[in-house]
């Protein structure tokens, strides 16, 4: 069979990866791909979002199985395309994605079906955000509703912050029509885990437990980014928390998708903060994450390719996934100023280095081709990523890998996964 996976980040990467290792899958395209999906895939230079571009090629190349990495394509109904047109594609449709695409409609849908999360309200008028904003106090959380790539939300510890984030994304509209409306809710204190679970509208598989590093520095602290590193298992996932999770987020999540008349099908991300009163939803995504996903491919043990497709035939009922016992630690390589301002086409040497190192992998995320080197092409440049037999093992061996890579500017977090080290005996 002939796969397709859309999309250029680790993410996509470390799927094209593991797709690579299934006897199902005998040619890989990757759209657009970056240099290390063309390792295993051809790239294909069709954007993520060019849904006829994509439907076309895929039509043509008889494409048994289409993986869409990001959200913008399917928050555009990339999946009802695909789907009207006898293509198999693993991701839900336009209704269901936009449980990442609004906010607004992702809040609703927590309160109708009572899965927990921060209280909230939502708002069309500036002056009545503001005034929930006086009423509730700081600090206190303002969220676009629509996609802003990550940099909608932001975490206000004074009132006046959280005016001023009101005024920029509905006044100033920073982030477009996203900010029609907006999100203000409760802050929620605690530790943040990522659940992933594969879904085929019925029945729902989660995957390994991760946890994200979503600030830039040590310690949590500086902005928000696209995620610094990861790893998995997420120690505080314990097994209890895990089935509460089931019982109060992912199983109510999947039925309150059928009740709305909504076929779900392919990953649902719930980002949860695990507060004193238990876990609470942040956000759902339609997809998977990145980096956690670098993490998690490492550690799945099972073929990815038929249980993509037993979600598409819808059935998923009894499946299972067998995990490497051992964890696995990513850590992102970022280009100088990201999450702001940065450079590109910056050479990156040692690639050839990583080679030696058992279990590690350096998953590309923005990376490009430059007259047979590898440059930097984008913010998150590289996800360095190894399997090691605890946590401690597999930081040890990230770090070592990262060692051997350098670009200039290049900077990254130190303490990916120190974190979980409390729950390491
Ligand atoms: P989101 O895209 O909604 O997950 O928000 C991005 C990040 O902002 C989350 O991963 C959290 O670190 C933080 N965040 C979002 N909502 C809240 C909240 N209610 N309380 C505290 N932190 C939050
Ligand atoms: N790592 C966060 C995300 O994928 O949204």
């Amino acid at each position: 069979m002939k796969v397709l996976v859309i999309g250029s980040g680790g993410r996509e990467h470390a799927l094209v990866w593991k797709i690579a290792q299934s006897p199902l899958a005998e040619k890989i395209y990757c759209a657009p791909g970056n240099p290390g999906t063309a390792q295993f895939a051809e790239s294909v230079p069709l954007a993520a979002h060019d849904i006829a571009g994509l439907k076309k090629f895929a039509l043509e190349k008889k494409i048994g199985l289409t993986v869409v990495g990001p959200e913008v394509p399917l928050v555009a109904g990339i999946a009802d395309e695909f789907a009207a047109a006898g293509l198999k594609v693993f991701g839900p449709g336009r209704q269901g994605a936009q449980i990442e695409g609004s906010k607004v409609f992702s809040k609703n849908f927590m309160t109708k079906y009572d899965i927990p999360t921060a209280q909230s309200g939502t708002f069309r008028r500036l002056d009545e955000a503001v005034a929930y904003v006086k009423e509730m106090g700081a600090p206190i959380v303002v969220k676009a509703d629509g996609l802003a790539a990550g940099k909608g939300v932001v975490v206000c510890r004074t009132e006046k912050e959280a005016i001023e984030a009101l005024k920029l994304i509905m006044e100033k509209k920073e982030f477009g029509a996203a900010g029609d409306q907006v999100v203000v809710e409760e802050f929620l204190d605690g530790e943040e885990a990522s659940i992933l679970a594969l879904t085929d509208g019925i029945s729902i598989l989660p995957l390994a437990s991760a946890q994200d590093h979503k600030r830039v520095q040590d310690g949590d602290m500086g902005p928000n980014t696209g995620g610094m590193g990861a790893y998995s298992p997420a120690p505080i996932v314990t097994d209890h928390l895990m089935s509460e999770i089931d019982v109060t987020v992912l199983k109510p999540f999947i039925d309150g998708m059928r009740q709305e008349g909504i076929s779900y099908k392919g990953v649902i991300y719930a980002g949860i903060m695990v507060t004193k009163k238990g876990p609470k939803v942040l956000e759902f995504n339609c997809r998977f994450g990145d980096p956690e996903t670098q993490p998690i491919m490492m550690r799945m043990k099972s073929d990815l390719v038929p249980i993509m497709e037993a979600i598409i035939d819808e059935k998923l009922d009894g499946k299972m996934i067998e995990w490497h016992e051992q964890a696995a630690v990513c850590v992102v390589l970022a280009a100088g100023g990201y999450p702001g301002k940065y450079e590109k086409g910056i050479p990156i040497t040692g690639l050839d280095r990583i080679d030696q190192l058992e279990n590690v992998m350096v998953f590309h995320a923005g990376t490009k081709e430059e007259s047979g080197k590898i440059v930097s092409a984008g913010g998150r440049v590289l996800g360095v990523t190894a399997r090691g037999d605890s946590i401690k093992f597999a930081i040890k061996k990230a770090y070592q890998a990262v060692d051997l890579i350098s670009f200039k500017g290049m900077h990254y977090r130190k303490d990916i996964g120190k974190k979980a080290l409390k729950y390491e005996r």
